[in-house]
């Protein structure tokens, strides 16, 4: 079945089964309408889409399963069957004691622990609050629970609505925040040195992905209220990613307790390069999804390999096995910065034609383009082209392409000099290697493994 109920279009991948004499039907969770597993029918009259699926045993005793060929299209394939790992990993100790800013004295923020998942006083009731609450809370591990907290709310249909029509929908910060703690130690990643170590690989990704879970519900709370013709598919996508980040977060800060007790998350310092390119992105819904998700995500897709490759050489089994789950969570986020770049696309499209003006636009041209305004310097190889097609992109979107932004041009707010980085302080050509995949053209941090 489908997974988008054609009522209103919550995910049907969280829905109930129940058993009826009629056969097994999936009970929708946001307004418990009931669809046959088999015909898609609901007694509302509503149809989901099915398609049969079999499991037969092989000669060989293999289990293989066959699938029922869509009735319209032509040229698709699967791109991939998986189990989807969901693990989250316990939110393991943060740092007390982050290492002051050089040059500094000032006793560092205590972690605010005992603040409540849902606050006491105006609790949100819709997805945007709920977003804007989760940019607003410093406290990493607090902003896990309550990503956590949220997501399954929406899943279940226990919000009033998205939010995202209503004029009170709240402003989401220019940068989310952060303890005055670890602000001071966000350092410039040029001058990022020695961190050749698997905790501090390890401490780096955290951050990362910190700033992920950001991102994706400053992608919902920015844009969701200027673009009201998003579907809640859009929703639905963009809340599985904050989920699969948070995921990640826990699952790395985890990975480095066990492997540096002494390091902790929040022990290092951490750069903040990656919101210079959301806050040069923070005007245009199709801006963001090119440089976000389809440059800075993609590249992900690119480095992750080869860093799964060191630690395996090091003989560290539990990480690989968590970037391996990290891998394959993000291969799925390009896929969705993909289908919303297309469909913004073709929403620009039918703007034209609204106005009654006749406009073509191809989301390849469309996205080198965004490319050249939103990005500093060459989109660099070697790509994962195997992984970057699963998700979509073909060589087409990147291939002999240079963002063109201007250097030193800072034309965003002053608020995201939190962001302390700037290009010409980027070493080109450094021997270092990039682990992240998070780099920027703007900003990057270059780690070196031994
Ligand atoms: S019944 Fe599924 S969205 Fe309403």
């Amino acid at each position: 079945m489908e997974s988008a109920c054609p009522h209103l279009g919550a995910d049907l991948s969280h829905a109930d089964i129940e058993e009826f004499d009629t056969g097994a039907v999936a009970v929708c969770p946001w307004h418990r309408y009931d669809f046959d597993l088999r015909t898609g029918k609901s007694e509302t009259g509503l149809r989901a889409c099915t398609y049969a699926v079999e499991v037969r045993r092989d000669k060989d005793g293999v289990d293989k399963v066959y699938m029922e060929a869509p009735e319209e299209g032509s040229g698709w394939r699967i791109v991939e069957l998986r189990p989807v790992s969901e693990e989250f990993a316990d939110p393991p100790p943060l740092a007390s004691d982050p290492v002051p800013a050089r040059g500094e004295n000032t006793k560092p923020t205590p972690q605010q622990d005992d603040e409540p998942v849902v606050p006491i006083e105006n609790p949100p009731t819709t997805l945007m609050q709920w977003a804007v609450l989760i940019l607003n809370t410093p406290n990493p591990r607090l902003k896990v629970e309550r990503t956590k907290h949220a997501v399954h709310l929406f899943r279940t249909g226990k919000l009033k609505s998205i939010g995202n029509k209503s004029s009170n929908a709240p402003r989401p910060p220019d940068v989310p925040s952060r303890d005055d703690a670890y602000s001071r130690n966000v350092v410039d990643p040029s001058k990022v040195k020695n961190r050749r170590n698997r905790a501090s690989m390890l401490h780096a990704l955290a951050n990362i992905e910190q700033w992920a879970i950001d991102l994706a519900w400053d992608i919902m709370a920015r844009f969701g209220p200027m673009e009201h013709d998003l579907p809640p598919a859009f929703f639905a996508d963009f809340t599985k990613m904050a989920l699969d980040e948070s995921k990640h977060f826990t699952l790395l800060t985890s990975r480095l307790s066990a492997l540096s007790p002494s390091t902790p998350y929040g022990s290092m310092p951490v750069h903040a390069g990656l919101w210079e390119s959301a806050t040069v992105t923070s005007l245009s819904l199709l801006s963001r999804l090119a440089i976000i998700h389809l440059v800075h995500e993609a590249r992900g897709l690119d480095v992750n390999p080869a860093t799964i490759e060191k630690f395996r050489k090091a003989g560290d089994t539990e990480t690989v096995k968590v970037m391996e789950i990290i891998h394959a969570d993000e291969v799925t986020h390009v896929t969705a910065g993909h289908r919303w770049f297309t469909w913004a696309c073709a929403q620009e499209e039918l703007n034209a034609k609204n106005k009654g003006e006749e406009k073509v636009v191809d989301p390849i041209k469309r996205f080198r383009e965004e490319v050249k305004k939103g990005w500093t310097g060459d989109i660099k190889g070697p790509f994962n082209v195997e992984a970057r097609e699963m998700a979509g992109l073909t060589p087409q979107f990147y291939e002999g392409l240079r963002g063109e932004l201007g250097l030193g041009e800072k034309n965003y707010p002053a608020s995201a000099s939190i962001a302390a980085s700037h290009p010409k302080n980027h070493e080109e050509g450094t021997k270092e290697e990039d682990v992240t995949g998070l780099t920027s053209g703007v900003a990057s941090v270059t780690l070196q493994y031994e």
